[in-house]
């Protein structure tokens, strides 16, 4: 049984697409462990995002992932970090697959309305960032 973190970002609460990230995640089966609304400083979003400290979308995306509420979760299942990433679709929305969250609802690269852990370490750092033990009821 894996855990992966998935965020619905700012642009997505914004939307009103919470609703339809969680309903795809359980009509998939997935289970969410794990919930809360919370807006980052944009201390915590440099934080978040350090690994991409060098890119040249780095200001750009902690900026955006700081400037207002976003939905964070704990997901739990069978290959969850993949499954995950294959309900979201590719980051660029132009490259993702017909049905995908980011198909469906993205705008552009940074708005992209959603964000899943990649690996099995990102996803016990990223879920370690937001949650503490209490906090998932697995
Ligand atoms: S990469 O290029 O593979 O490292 O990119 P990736 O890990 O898929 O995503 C990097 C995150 O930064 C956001 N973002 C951008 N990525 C690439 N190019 C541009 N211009 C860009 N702008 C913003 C992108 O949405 C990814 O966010 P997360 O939250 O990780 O999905």
């Amino acid at each position: 049984m894996e855990r992966t973190l998935s965020i619905v970002k700012p642009d997505g609460v914004e939307r009103g697409l919470v609703g339809e990230v969680v309903k795809r995640f359980e009509n998939a089966g997935i289970r969410i462990v794990g919930m809360r609304m919370v807006r980052l400083t944009r201390d915590q979003a440099k934080r978040f995002y350090a690994v991409h400290r060098e890119r040249p979308f780095y200001d750009s995306v902690t900026q955006f992932m700081s400037s207002g509420p976003i939905v964070v979760m704990v997901l739990e299942g069978d290959r969850v970090i993949q499954r995950n990433r294959d309900l979201m679709g590719a980051t660029n929305p132009k490259d993702a697959a017909a049905g995908t969250i980011r198909k469906d609802f993205a705008t552009d690269i940074e708005k992209n309305v959603v964000h899943g852990s990649d690996a099995p370490e990102t996803a016990r750092t990223e879920i370690d960032f937001f949650f503490n033990a209490i906090e998932i009821c697995g």
